[in-house]
């Protein structure tokens, strides 16, 4: 029995197989939330490089609230959110399987904790940085917080509550998909 079995297989994991801890979730799924981590890595870290020069890390602190869209709000979640809980799901979803001896629950709810999380995270990313540098050069232009809110308007808010709601509906996809398999009595 090969260690990485289908996803969605329950049947065809034989005992000594599931005895072996080799019962493994689908490549491809485990693979994407790996490569996606790399990927929200590199974001946040070329970010963090960025921010720490001198006149980015002045206009930023003097952007004040809209310089906290994008240093630490966007960095940190990227980083945290994008990087680290994004690789462990994928590991997770890897480890899994072995170690309950059965396929991980869904398949289709595994492959919606991936899209949901990815759209989610990025957009949440880009929007905060977005808002960030058009609030922030009102505010360098003279404007206060308040003008800058209230000249962007409802955006700013649709925007980040639509790619929190996109990023929480991916954990509780994945939390769900994890409760489930380790509750389900009927794989192998
Ligand atoms: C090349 C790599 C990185 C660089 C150069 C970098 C740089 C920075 C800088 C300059 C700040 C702002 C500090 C401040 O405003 O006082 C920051 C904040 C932060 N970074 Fe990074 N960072 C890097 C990677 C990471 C990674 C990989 C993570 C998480 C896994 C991370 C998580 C955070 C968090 C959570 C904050 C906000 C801290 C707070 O609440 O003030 N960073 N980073
Ligand atoms: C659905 C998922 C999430 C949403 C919608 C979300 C949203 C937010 C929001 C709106 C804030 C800003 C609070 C404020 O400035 O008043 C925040 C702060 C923060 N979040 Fe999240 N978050 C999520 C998940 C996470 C996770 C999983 C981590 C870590 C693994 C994390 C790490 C942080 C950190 C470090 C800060 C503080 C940044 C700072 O101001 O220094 N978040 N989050």
């Amino acid at each position: 029995m090969s260690a990485v079995a289908d996803i969605g297989g329950r049947a065809g994991h034989s005992a000594a197989a599931r005895a072996r801890g080799e019962v493994r979730a689908e490549g491809h799924v485990v693979l994407r939330f790996l490569v996606l981590s790399v990927i929200h890595l590199f974001i946040g870290t070329v970010q963090g490089v960025i921010q720490t020069f001198p006149g980015v890390a002045q206009w930023l602190r003097e952007a004040g609230p809209a310089g906290h869209l994008i240093d630490p709000l966007a960095h940190a979640h990227i980083n945290l959110v994008g990087g680290v809980t994004m690789g462990m799901m994928g590991l997770i979803y890897y480890v899994l399987p072995g170690l309950v001896g059965r396929s991980v629950y869904s398949p289709a709810l595994a492959g919606a904790s991936f899209w949901l999380s990815t759209v989610g995270v990025l957009g949440f990313f880009f929007s905060l940085v977005g808002l960030g540098i058009v609030e922030g050069n009102m505010i360098h232009g003279g404007m206060t917080n308040a003008e800058a809110l209230n000249a962007v308007g409802s955006v700013h808010h649709v925007l980040i509550i639509t790619t929190a709601f996109l990023m929480g509906f991916g954990y509780w996809a994945f939390i769900s998909n994890v409760l489930l398999t380790v509750a389900n009595k009927r794989g192998g």
